[in-house]
């Protein structure tokens, strides 16, 4: 059997200190090895709270959501299924004004656990949505778990927990790990921070 043995110190080309996106500096801040850590220690705590679940539903947000999902699914060792899911805002003609579809997924909601992977909870206008559209659904539970959250900013802290959150961070602007700055830099294993 052949096996295979990589050198990260080989492999590490996207390992660096401070890295540009269009016109802003970002500087190192949470290094791979901590991101990953923290991840297996949620999926410790999902292995527990899941175990005895009836097939739950990982309902993980693109873009920004898909790294932090693929690292997770690893380490879960309960059945579960997982999908893809959009939140699309347009202007519609009801009087509401602005509508929120979810886009991509097909199949009923109704009775199933729901979990929500997002990669980062900010000001939580965007999980909030998501929460609701789950209460209409009739889902029999809904849980939030991400990747990052910033505590500071985050303004339902009343009514929706986040029920699992990897990492707390600062009020900064962050990038990599499946994070972007205007479309650029999610795929840096590391995750940077606004050099000011
Ligand atoms: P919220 O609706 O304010 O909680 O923001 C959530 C979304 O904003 C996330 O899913 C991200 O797409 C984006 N976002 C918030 N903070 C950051 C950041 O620091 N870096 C990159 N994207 C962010
Ligand atoms: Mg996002």
């Amino acid at each position: 059997m052949t096996k295979l043995i990589l050198n990260l110190a080989e492999t590490n080309f996207l390992k660096m200190n401070r890295i540009k996106l269009h016109d802003k500096y970002f500087k190192i801040f949470i290094p791979y090895e901590k991101i990953e850590e923290s991840i297996i220690k949620v999926a410790g705590r999902l292995n527990r709270d899941y175990i005895n679940k009836n097939n739950p539903l990982f309902l993980s947000v693109l873009n920004g959501s898909f790294m932090f999902a693929a690292h997770l699914m690893k380490y879960l060792s309960f059945d579960n299924e997982i999908s893809f899911i959009r939140l699309s805002s347009y202007s519609g003609t009801s009087s509401t004004g602005e509508v929120k579809q979810l886009l991509g997924f097909d199949r009923p909601l109704k009775g199933r656990d729901v979990i929500i992977l997002e990669d980062i909870v900010d000001t939580g206008e965007t999980i909030a949505e998501m929460y609701n559209m789950m209460l209409r659904e009739q889902v029999a539970s809904v849980k939030i778990c991400t990747l990052l959250l910033k505590p500071a900013a985050y303004r339902y802290s009343d009514t929706i927990s986040v029920d699992y959150a990897a990492i707390e961070i600062p009020n900064d602007f962050i990038v990599g790990f499946g994070l972007d700055y205007d479309e650029l830099g999610r795929n840096y294993k590391d995750i940077y921070v606004l050099d000011k």
